[in-house]
């Protein structure tokens, strides 16, 4: 965890405003129930700033070495790992999680795909091995995270290979669709670029980029000058007042309403990073 200490960009530094707002949540937000659900017998982590620390670290570091792009699809466990990783799950993991989509907590189907589609596997093990046990983090050696991760990797459904999920090997291997879609689930917690444009009385982003996972840390500067993309994103739940940005290429930060943000976005903040768009 030693190269998580680059620090996270002030997006308002360089050109001013920072708009920040209370994030409106809604009741069948799944992270929530989870935490809901084992309330009385373990507290709530604070998951966002986990998987921010996690992704930190292994984005850091696939930036650096990726080039051909492997994903979930590829055969990158092997099923006598995930044999393995089910009697170790089974010790470590199975009192507070399902391993089935209709389960308690589960870590398959829609909430593992909420939470870790568009990531790596490498950050899917740094999330598991700094966070997992709960209450006990790091307490595992880290073959039989490995070993855990296959069996989760097993459940939702990725075929098994002949190489073993090794410390080398994981780190650049993308969680996608099998259809390669690059979009995020509903409710995945993202951030755009692009232009923030009135609508009548409403809000918009316009040329946005992608949506991407928020807490992915992008280079400083890179923001301003990025190449912008050919969506429009509306914003929702606006409630401070972006008179002033009007015009200005933004960030924003928020969650995804509708698979790939369909019917806009739940702002928690807008942040200009250059005064002119596109
Ligand atoms: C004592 C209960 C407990 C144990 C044991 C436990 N977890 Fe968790 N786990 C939690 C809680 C609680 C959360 C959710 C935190 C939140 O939502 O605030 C969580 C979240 C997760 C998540 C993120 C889920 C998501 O949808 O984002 C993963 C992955 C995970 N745990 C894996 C594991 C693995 C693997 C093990 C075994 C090594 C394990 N957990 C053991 C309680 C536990």
């Amino acid at each position: 965890m030693a190269r998580d200490s680059r620090p996270s960009p002030v997006y308002g530094n360089s050109s001013g405003s920072r708009v920040d707002m209370a994030l409106i949540t809604w009741d069948d937000h799944g992270m929530q129930s989870l935490g809901q659900a084992s309330r009385t017998s373990v507290p709530r982590l604070p998951l966002t700033c986990l998987l921010f620390v996690a992704s930190a670290t292994a984005g850091f570091v696939n930036a650096q070495t990726s080039t051909a792009r492997r994903t979930v699809w590829d055969g990158v466990y092997t099923e006598a790992q995930a044999a393995r990783g089910v009697t170790a799950f089974g010790q470590k993991c199975s009192g507070c999680h399902a391993l089935a989509a209709d389960g308690k907590a589960p870590l398959v189907g829609e909430a593992f795909w909420k939470s870790f589609s568009q990531k790596t596997v490498g950050e899917l093990l740094e999330f598991v091995r700094s966070n997992m046990p709960n209450g006990n983090p790091g307490s595992l050696d880290e073959a039989t995270y490995r070993d855990i991760v296959a069996v989760m990797l097993k459940s939702n459904g990725f075929p098994a290979g002949n190489t073993e999920l090794g410390q080398n090997t994981i780190g650049d291997v993308q969680i996608v669709p099998k259809d390669g879609s690059t979009e995020l689930p509903a409710n995945a917690l993202v951030r755009v670029v692009g232009c923030l444009t009135r609508s009548g009385t409403d809000w918009v982003v316009t040329n946005a980029t992608t949506p991407e996972r928020a807490e992915r840390v992008p280079p400083a500067g890179e923001d301003a000058t990025r190449p912008l993309g050919k969506r429009t994103m509306a914003l929702k739940f606006v409630v401070t007042r972006l008179d002033a940005l009007t015009g200005s290429r933004v960030a924003v930060n928020g969650l995804l309403i509708g698979a790939g943000g369909v019917d806009g976005i739940n702002v928690t903040a807008v942040n200009r990073v250059a005064q002119k768009c596109p």
